[in-house]
């Protein structure tokens, strides 16, 4: 019996040894190994074996066995490439695949632009809420409810004293009521109005000024603009006062620029005037001074609020104001 397990091994090690590919070890590891392989027989025919012989020769069967299994598996082993396989090589000269990086919105470019030139005439920045509460948005600047100029913007309401700040001119207020003149600040941010067309949307930007100190006077307040505009864009941009009315200014005027599309014909973009409004400006009204307790006999001062998205559409050249919203990359890459 024991010689017989010796014949087995032996056989079947002579043609593993022999064996040259994959096919011809899978075969001996079939004929030996397999379910009908010869140690496979033998070790189920154990059982019929003398029961003196049983235990030694089952022993010396499972040793074979697993010794096969082992010189099978080296064998295979032998098959597989040394080296990793091309499909696993790492390239290192090639690119690293970039990450598309994105960049500022011109809106917000545009804001920066106009932030950078009022800073360097001598304004510090201030930031507020943009929900706001009705006195801040209305009342201290000289709106009280029910009055008509309410109707000039069309708010939107969270509840009855809270709202969507219509305009930055409440961070006039804040502003006072933080410091004593003399005052130089200006407030970018958003506002909100229910408001949709070629030049006007529901949310748009606005960047308040305001200048209070003794002697201000409406020169003061022409000069500055004047010198803003040219600065933003060419120094001979035309650009004109026109009178016009806000409940917290007194005398008012706002500030149109030749229209670029038109070149001051008149189109649908500047609605065949030849100008766009691009700001709202006067004297700051006394009755502002008076709810943050400023003296009116000492102080004047003047106020401003321009339309970042106008600004941007006059120095861009774009066509409707619509544009900076709806996220399409072809038009904010060009930026
Ligand atoms: C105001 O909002 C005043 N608070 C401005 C002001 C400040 C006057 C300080 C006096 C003193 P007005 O509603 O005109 O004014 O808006 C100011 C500017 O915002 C406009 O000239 C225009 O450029 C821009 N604007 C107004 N409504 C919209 C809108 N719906 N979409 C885009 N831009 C707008
Ligand atoms: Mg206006």
């Amino acid at each position: 019996m024991i010689q017989e397990i010796h014949r087995i091994r032996e056989e079947a090690l002579e043609a593993l040894a022999a064996a040259q590919d994959e096919r011809e070890i899978e075969a001996v590891a079939i004929r030996h190994l397999g379910r009908k392989g010869a140690l496979t027989g033998f070790l189920r025919n154990i059982a019929k074996l003398p029961a003196a012989e049983r235990a030694a020769a089952g022993k010396q069967a499972n040793a074979a066995k697993k010794e096969l299994e082992a010189a099978v598996q080296k064998a295979r082993d032998g098959l597989q490439p040394k080296r990793p396989l091309q499909t696993e090589r790492v390239d290192i000269s090639l690119p690293g695949r970039r990450a598309a990086p994105g960049h500022t919105h011109p809106v917000s470019q545009v804001t920066q632009e106009i932030c950078s030139i009022l800073e360097r005439m001598g304004f510090s920045v201030a930031e507020g809420p943009e929900v706001e509460t009705d006195y801040y948005n209305f009342e201290a600047l000289n709106v009280p409810k029910y009055h008509p100029a309410r109707d000039m913007q069309d708010t939107f309401y969270i509840s009855e004293n809270i709202v969507l700040r219509t305009q930055t001119s409440p961070m006039q207020i804040r502003a006072m009521e933080q410091q004593a003149p003399p005052v130089a600040v200006i407030a970018p941010g958003k506002v909100f109005r229910c408001d949709s067309d070629l030049t006007h949307t529901p949310m748009f930007h606005q960047v308040e000024g305001l200048l209070v100190d003794e002697n201000v006077s409406f020169a003061d307040l022409k000069g500055t603009l004047t010198a803003f505009v040219h600065e933003m864009f060419d120094s001979d941009t035309a650009l004109r006062f026109r009178p016009s009315f806000f409940p917290f200014t007194e005398p008012s005027a706002e500030v149109d620029i030749l229209c670029v599309m038109c070149r001051g014909k008149g189109c649908r973009v500047c609605g065949q005037s030849g100008w766009l409004e691009i700001l709202g400006s006067g004297m700051v009204h006394p009755n502002v001074f008076r709810s943050v307790g400023y003296d009116t006999g000492r102080f004047t001062g003047f106020a401003f609020g321009m339309g970042v998205e106008r600004i941007a559409m006059l120095k861009y050249g774009i066509d409707d104001i619509r544009k900076f919203f709806n996220n399409d990359m072809r038009f904010l890459r060009q930026f």
